[in-house]
């Protein structure tokens, strides 16, 4: 896919954020407002990502987390939670093929071991398979939720200290970094949320401490390239500062 000229010429002079992390929402919204069900717009949602996929290795964009499923979503109804879990597994089994002639390298993050067993083994087989690819990092959190991830680490690192692997002296922020589900990820440097909604909703908590922040007004399946755009730019405007002096 070739970006049209429009966007081609407004990406001219930005500056590419490596690490973008997405929370798409607004797939039930968006459903309603075209008198579709719930899963409907959870498929519309599907092909969104695939078009957020597509635009972002067109932009160079080096990491894309994406939140398909939070640790609180098991609170929706059994057909939506069924009903999306088929759904992220069709799309994967569907879209890998392609992902792999992208260069896409397939990770996951979240408790893994609560999902469906078929999606589990399709995950592991999608990072395994797509582990050498060098383009896009598509890193995608399903069952996440950060609070859970941050928890996962301090148990590890319990353990790690019991067994006299590390000393409770040597823990600090880069220690703890290092347990997190993909250490090897740089901290995303925008975050993209949809639908118009100003909270994080439990993703990425450790990570996202100095990302820059767009909300966008659309709902997540009417979301494309013109709105990675719109956000690329918003994110060109900012002044990042890390805690230090306004220069
Ligand atoms: C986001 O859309 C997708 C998931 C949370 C899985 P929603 O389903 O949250 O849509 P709204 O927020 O109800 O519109
Ligand atoms: C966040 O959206 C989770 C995902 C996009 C997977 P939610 O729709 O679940 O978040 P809240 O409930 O509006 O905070
Ligand atoms: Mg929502």
């Amino acid at each position: 896919m070739d970006l049209d000229e429009e966007i081609q010429q407004r990406l001219e002079g930005l500056k590419i954020p490596s690490h973008i992390a997405v929370i798409m929402d607004g797939n039930g919204r968006w459903a309603e407002e075209h008198g579709l069900t719930r899963l409907q717009g959870h498929a519309a949602g599907r092909r969104a990502a695939k078009r957020l996929v597509d635009a972002a290795i067109e932009v160079g964009v080096q990491v894309v987390s994406v939140y398909a499923f939070s640790t609180e979503n098991w609170s929706r109804s059994e057909n939506e939670i069924e009903g999306l879990m088929a759904l992220i597994e069709e799309a994967l089994r569907q879209e890998l093929k392609e992902l792999q002639e992208q260069q896409v390298r397939v990770v996951a993050s979240g408790r893994l071991s609560q999902l469906p067993s078929s999606l589990q083994e399709l995950l592991a087989k999608s990072e395994r398979d797509t582990a050498d690819n060098r383009d896009l990092t598509l890193n995608l959190c399903i069952n996440y939720g950060g609070r859970a991830e941050i928890a996962d680490a301090a148990a590890a690192i319990a353990t790690d200290a019991v067994a006299g692997k590390i000393a409770p002296s040597e823990i600090d922020t880069e220690l703890v970094a290092t347990y997190l589900y993909h250490p090897e990820l740089p901290d995303p440097d925008l975050l993209i949320r949809t639908s118009g909604e100003l909270r994080i909703s439990n993703f990425l908590l450790y990570q996202l401490a100095y990302s820059e922040m767009v909300v966008l007004p659309v709902y997540w399946p009417d979301f494309d390239a013109s709105s990675l755009l719109e956000a690329i730019e918003e994110f060109n405007e900012r002044k990042r500062r890390f805690g230090a002096r306004p220069s």
